[in-house]
């Protein structure tokens, strides 16, 4: 049976912390971040129970790295670095043969490959298997909301970025017309360049996401971005939006003042066999984030290798993870929003409230 270790991390500081540390609720951030400076790596639970649709098993570690994405972004790379090949190392002296990077840690600097030059197991981001969940929910909410990728304008916020760029690419040729949204125009461009060769329609850039998010009708959304981008003004009657970031890039307020756009926690994955992650990161039972499930089946399937390493994802590697996927039974979890469960009832009222009568048959492309 093959051993496996995924770093976490608080993402939410006060409430992440405060299910370690219930002090923290009452700290304001700055010092609950000021307390976690202080503290090492450690293993946060065992992880057992994990078993293949193909009666293969694994099972595995959570370890803490006692960083916030704010203090990621803003201390010194190589502090940072250090605590993340520390969380390595313990994964290593666990036994563990394959580590997953979750969240921020994979985000700072160059994509997890020092990371894995300083260690001796395998690393990997967990970024192919996101990009495919991504698209898969992204697919899935328009459906339900009865838009038509082929007639939509499809948007990517943080189109740039190691999980938005792929995910740009793997609907462009379904889509009416791209949106590829971020901070830099600069580094937007090319990667329009690119995509033109392959999309079915137009391809545009924007810096201006208040500007252009109204023209979109369906956005995955996936910055590093610490704070909310993406407000109720922003959003068109009937859009579906899938936010991957964590910190989550839509703000609460939509949640509150717009009953009629539908958004979607992407990256949620049902874990098969009986897994239990002897830790409570906020899920139902049996949930992982996309990036936790890649390395669950990697080493479900044995494969003890670097898989998604670095900044670039390329579509052959979201389409191995789609393949293992479904060898081992991982599958797309129910949509979740705002850290609930959204049942179709609901979905449907949603698509009513903006105008639309009818989903879309759900035997309609799949990537
Ligand atoms: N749900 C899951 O399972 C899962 C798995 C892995 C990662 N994630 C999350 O996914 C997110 C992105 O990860 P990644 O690896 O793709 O990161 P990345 O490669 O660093 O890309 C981040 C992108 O966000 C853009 N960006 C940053 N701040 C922005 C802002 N204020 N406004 C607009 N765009 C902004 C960057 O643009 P420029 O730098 O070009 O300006 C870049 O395009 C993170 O929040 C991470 O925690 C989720």
């Amino acid at each position: 049976m093959h051993q496996f270790a995924f770093v976490i991390h608080p993402v939410d500081v006060k409430r992440d912390a405060a299910r370690k540390y219930p002090i923290a609720k009452y700290l304001p951030e700055r010092w609950v971040e000021q307390l976690l400076m202080r503290k090492e790596p450690m293993v946060v639970s065992r992880i057992t129970g994990l078993q293949s649709a193909t009666g293969a098993r694994a099972e595995g570690w959570f370890i803490g790295c006692p960083l916030s994405p704010r203090m990621m972004l803003n201390l010194p790379l190589e502090f940072v670095y250090q605590k993340i090949i520390r969380c390595g190392e313990i994964a290593q002296e666990l036994g563990a043969e394959i580590i997953g990077l979750g969240a921020f840690t994979s985000v700072v600097g160059d994509g997890g490959i020092t990371i894995a030059k300083n260690l001796d197991i395998a690393v990997t981001t967990g970024n192919s298997y996101t990009v495919a969940t991504a698209i898969e929910a992204a697919v899935l909410g328009a459906e339900k909301m009865g838009v038509d990728i082929a007639d939509a304008t499809v948007a990517v916020v943080g189109a740039t970025g190691s999980i938005g760029r792929t995910c740009a690419e793997a609907l462009a040729p379904q889509a009416k017309a791209m949106l590829l949204l971020g901070r830099d125009a600069t580094r937007l461009t090319p990667i329009a360049e690119q995509l033109r060769t392959v999309a079915r329609g137009e391809v545009r850039v924007s810096t201006e996401l208040a500007q252009e998010l109204p023209n979109a009708d369906v956005i995955i959304t996936v910055t590093s971005a610490v704070d909310a981008v993406i407000y109720p003004k922003d959003l068109k009657s009937g859009a579906v939006v899938v936010d991957v970031a964590r910190p989550r890039d839509v703000s609460v307020r939509v949640a509150r003042e717009r009953d009629d756009v539908l958004v979607i926690e992407g990256g949620l994955v049902e874990a098969p066999g009986e897994v239990d992650f002897g830790f409570d990161f906020g899920f139902p039972p049996r949930m992982a984030y996309a990036c936790m499930s890649e390395t669950m089946m990697l080493a479900l399937e044995g494969r003890i290798e670097s898989f998604t390493l670095g900044k670039e994802v390329s579509l052959q590697q979201v389409q191995i993870t789609q393949e293992l996927a479904r060898k081992h039974g991982f599958r797309l979890a129910g949509f979740r929003s705002f850290e609930r469960a959204l049942t179709d009832a609901e979905i449907e009222a949603i698509r009513l409230r903006a105008g639309r009568t009818t989903a879309i048959n759900y035997s309609k492309v799949r990537t």
